[in-house]
């Protein structure tokens, strides 16, 4: 079957929005990502038309709570039939290993991966926080542990994707934001790469907002990342 590296994000404030720009799209191109706004607003009615519409959700509500409520969430997500959820690596080993085990009676489990440091997190924000390690040095510790905890793989900026690919091993799934076309404006990503670098970096999978969804059109836009991608059809 074949697997799409492009993940749009359907940054939404409502189902109408998201759907008109995903009649416009293919199942066969691209997955789609349903984070915390659209969800809030829309819920698991609109995911189920996603699917209906033969697209695999990634559901982006970054779980981050006591072990047994964040393994009941990600149940509830696998119930729903979603491809991909995530949780915040913050929330330690237990919380992992449990929402972990929380999949393990679903034979078409989601992929279950975690959220190491936000990107909007500086070295100020982290010493707030009483933590003393640098950014980058957190990321690989939260990858690590997220790893040892039976993640399936961590959302990294393409920047970290080398590193981790060379410390997590080929099996383990890197989901990279922030990408943009090499002539593209960067919108509010501080830190972009092009569709090609991403992918040699050792990303499996783009998230791809605004340059598609934002595009006069966006299913050529979509055509223009794939081709840059290197995912071929
Ligand atoms: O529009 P754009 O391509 O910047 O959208 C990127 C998507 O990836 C958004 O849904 C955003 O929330 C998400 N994201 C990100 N940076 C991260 C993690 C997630 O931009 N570090």
């Amino acid at each position: 079957m074949r697997d799409p590296k492009i993940i749009v994000a359907l940054d939404y404030p409502d189902a109408a929005g998201a759907l008109d720009l995903v009649v416009q799209l293919e199942p066969a191109l691209c997955r789609l990502k349903v984070g915390m706004e659209l969800f809030t607003a829309a819920g698991p009615r609109l995911v189920e038309q996603l699917m209906q519409r033969g697209f695999e959700i990634f559901l982006d509500l970054k779980f981050h709570d006591i072990p047994n409520t964040v393994a009941q969430a990600c149940k509830a997500a696998a119930a729903l039939g979603v491809w991909m959820v995530n949780v915040h690596a913050l929330g330690g080993r237990r919380m992992m290993e449990v929402a972990r085990e929380g999949l393990s009676a679903y034979p078409r489990a989601p992929r279950l991966i975690a959220v190491t440091v936000l990107t909007s997190m500086s070295q100020e924000d982290l010493t707030g926080l009483g933590m003393k390690d640098s950014p980058a040095d957190l990321v690989l510790r939260l990858a690590k542990l997220a790893q040892d905890s039976g993640m399936d793989g961590v959302v990294c900026s393409a920047q970290e994707a080398a590193l981790l690919r060379r410390q997590c091993g080929d099996k383990f799934c890197l989901v990279t934001p922030g990408i943009r076309l090499a002539n593209g404006v960067a919108d509010d990503q501080s830190r972009v790469m092009t569709p090609r670098i991403a992918m040699e970096q050792g990303a499996d999978y783009l998230v791809i907002g605004r340059p598609v969804t934002r595009a006069a059109d966006p299913l050529q836009a979509l055509n223009e990342m794939i081709r840059q991608a290197g995912d071929r059809v």
